[in-house]
């Protein structure tokens, strides 16, 4: 289904092993790149972007609008690709991206606005729709290009994903199988640098020098699909705006007023968000906390946005993260299925509170695969990276936070990484066995000694944060889900080794990711039932109604 297909296939699948992006988005590269083992995190940022600045999103009809709107857009541009997809309400949406931004300019200097209802101010922005044709439509030949057609969070049918576990033959093939049908694909990534690029457009016109970038599971390379957009406002210095020798200089509006004028920058982006960004909807205002942080929902992309100011050290953490998830092939699905495990048995939760986070649970896996055994270990020690970072890798944030760290993987010896052969399997057994045995009481996780140090106060858990040492990262976690974590990853070694050899029909990685209280139903479900069209995903997911098994088979019946 792929598109539009460019060359350098090499590269391209370079770059898939690397980064987990699909190949059709990327443009050509130099024949020097083919040789190269690791993108660099800010180059696929950089190709995001781009593509990001060269797309729209036009709402329409339905699928049936397709040959119509690429006969009109062809006029005006060159298509490089199309997808249709639809939201949580139903409507239909298509994402063009365009051979280039100039190209897509032509196509936005077509547009009209709507001026029926003239308490409506006109604002440019990457989404459109696409307005019935006046009079006799006109004719177009049918695009040589296929449409693909998505649900705007793509999200996997998890009925169907478990009959297919059933059907593996080993729990690493489980584990490969949740990884590859639930991260955050190609199309899941487009949308959220277009929104990103949405805001951007609606503050450049404000604002001199801004950009809009995502950071977070979005970019981290640890995304799912449905993941929350994590997004932060950087004023961007530009070398021009450093040169000493240009005389005639800008006033600067100083910020009038007690308050931190980053609280009254957000407040005003808040107002915009309400007033000049389409598709946002549902502003809450968190701006006393440390992090003042904007929240909204995007309803043409389904999206729950987080916005914040000037945290680059979220956007190096995310960089971070990235190149740990690029270094080895099996950092990402391990770390899919420890998280996946972790909601099932509710040690996360969705709402913010006493639980360990995803973030946390990242860093658990990090760690432990930073661990030395007679194999040698998958990952290398942060410190490691420290030491190897060059000129080039120094970043200082503004609050002075020093976040350099090698950001070209091709430096890095071999011999510092993936020498652990073990399977995914194996690895997911090890890790529940590893934090079953951990000192929790004594010791604290740091990802930048890859071995544990002295905790320095008696929080339940401590995580150091990698990028700010002196901070914990799972202070929030009480004692209580402490020690069910404790009792959680032993019980997850006993059930996955007590599986060994045994295929039931909720063997393996299925056991730990199934609840409790719909695994005798979906069982039964699947135990010839597979033909019926049930979902039991929306008769029981979300709640936690049990039902016996008798009940079941007379509904079934
Ligand atoms: N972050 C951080 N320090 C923390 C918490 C978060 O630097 N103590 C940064 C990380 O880069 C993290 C990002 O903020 O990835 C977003 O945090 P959050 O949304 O909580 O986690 P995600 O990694 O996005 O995971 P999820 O899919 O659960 O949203
Ligand atoms: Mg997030």
């Amino acid at each position: 289904q792929t598109i539009i297909k460019t060359g350098k296939r090499q590269f391209y699948k370079n770059l898939l092993k690397s980064s987990h992006v699909s190949c059709k988005c990327f443009n050509a590269r130099k024949s020097s790149d083919v040789s190269r083992k690791f993108i660099s995190f800010d180059e696929v940022v950089a190709q995001r972007r781009t593509e990001a600045r060269q797309s729209i999103v036009v709402q329409v009809n339905s699928e049936a609008s397709f040959n119509e709107l690429y006969g009109y857009c062809s006029k005006y541009a060159t298509i490089k690709g199309i997808y249709h997809y639809k939201n949580s309400s139903q409507e239909h949406f298509m994402l063009i991206e365009f051979d280039s931004e100039d190209n897509m300019k032509e196509v936005l200097r077509s547009c009209s606005a709507h001026h029926k209802d003239l308490d409506v101010m006109a604002l440019k922005s990457p989404f459109l729709w696409f307005r019935a044709a006046i009079g006799r439509k006109e004719t177009f030949s049918p695009p040589t290009a296929t449409l693909l057609s998505l649900n705007s969070s793509s999200l996997v049918d998890e009925d169907v994903m478990l009959q297919d576990m059933v059907k593996c033959s080993t729990v690493s093939e489980q584990m490969q199988l949740l990884y590859d049908r639930t991260f955050l694909n190609d199309f899941g990534t487009r949308l959220r640098y277009i929104v990103a690029r949405q805001l951007e457009c609606v503050l450049q016109s404000l604002y001199a020098n801004i950009a809009v970038r995502p950071f977070g599971s979005s970019v981290n390379g640890f995304g799912r699909m449905g993941c929350d957009l994590d997004l932060v406002l950087t004023n961007v210095v530009t070398e021009d705006m450093l040169d000493a020798s240009r005389r005639l200089v800008y006033q600067d509006k100083k910020c009038e007023g007690g308050r931190s004028p980053w609280q009254r920058h957000m407040e005003s982006v808040g107002e915009l968000l309400e007033l000049r960004v389409p598709g946002a909807t549902r502003l809450q205002r968190i701006l006393h906390a440390r992090v003042p942080i904007l929240k909204f929902s995007h309803e043409y992309t389904d999206l729950e946005c987080d916005l914040c100011y000037n945290n680059m050290s979220g956007v190096y953490m995310s960089e971070l993260l990235w190149q740990f998830g690029a270094l080895d092939p099996r950092v990402r699905p391990l770390t899919f299925a420890v998280r996946r495990w972790a909601k099932t048995v509710g040690l996360t939760n969705p709402h913010p509170g006493r639980w360990i986070t995803n973030f946390s649970l990242t860093l658990m896996v990090l760690f432990f695969l930073q661990q030395k055994s007679a194999e040698g270990c998958v990952l290398p020690p942060l410190k490691d990276l420290v030491k190897r970072a060059g000129k080039e890798d120094v970043r200082i944030t503004d609050e002075s936070l020093n976040c350099t760290f090698l950001r070209d993987l091709n430096k890095l010896p071999v011999e510092c990484y993936s020498q652990k052969k073990a399977s995914l399997e194996s690895l997911l057994l090890q890790f529940f066995e590893f934090y079953s045995q951990f000192e929790f009481q004594d010791k604290a996780i740091s990802i930048n000694e890859g071995t544990a140090v002295r905790k320095p106060n008696g929080l339940p858990l401590y995580i150091v944060n990698p990028l700010e040492q002196a901070l914990n990262v799972s202070r929030n976690v009480s004692f209580e889900e402490c020690e069910r974590l404790k009792l959680e990853v032993r019980n997850a070694a006993w059930q996955l080794e007590g599986f060994e050899g045994q295929k039931e029909d909720d063997w393996g990685l299925i056991s730990l990711i199934e609840k409790k209280s719909t695994r005798g139903l979906k069982k039964l479900l699947r135990v010839g039932n597979s033909h019926r069209l049930i979902s039991v995903k929306d008769l029981f997911d979300d709640t936690e109604e049990v039902m016996s098994e008798n009940n079941l088979r007379s509904k079934l019946q």
